[in-house]
């Protein structure tokens, strides 16, 4: 059993998860539906991401015995203004998870749950790709190149 302020945290992180896979369909939709297919591609690919990754924690209670639920998803932002309004806001959103994720370490190891915070590792190593792949992004906007002319410049690392 792990300790339960982190068992507590790895919870509330799937409802972060599944609210950001959902997040991401918005955006993919955004983009798709004015014809930039491969931004969402991107997007419906990093969406599928999100959801595995909440499949991960949810895998770790199981195989732990800690107890857990689903939480209700939090309310995503469903219109944007602009393309460069979607990609630093999931900036800043995949920062926030990057915080989370080392607060969660922080008490895991307070907490000596050395489990949990083996297991914490691989988020905070997959953060750093996150932000970066979302952060090519913003560059890519920031240049002012015409979306449709981005599209062959998306291919991302798969992982
Ligand atoms: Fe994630
Ligand atoms: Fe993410």
């Amino acid at each position: 059993m792990i300790n339960k302020n982190v068992a507590e945290l790895l919870n509330a992180q799937i409802g972060h998860e599944l609210g950001a896979s959902q997040q991401y369909l918005a955006i993919a939709s955004y983009f798709a539906s004015q014809g930039l297919d491969a931004w969402g591609d991107f997007f419906f690919k990093q969406s599928d991401e999100e959801r595995s990754h909440a499949l991960k924690i949810v895998r770790f209670l199981l195989d732990t015995g800690t107890p857990f639920d689903f939480p209700a998803l939090p309310s995503h932002q469903p219109h944007f203004d602009s393309a460069l309004e979607v990609v630093e806001k999931s900036l800043s959103w995949e920062q926030e998870v990057t915080r989370s994720f080392h607060k969660m370490a922080e008490v895991a190891l307070a907490e000596k749950d050395f489990t949990s915070f083996q297991f914490l590792q691989w988020f905070i190593e997959e953060q750093v790709e996150e932000e970066a792949s979302i952060g090519r992004l913003v560059d890519l906007i920031r240049s002012g190149i015409n979306l449709f002319q981005a599209e062959p410049l998306l291919s991302r690392d798969e992982h």
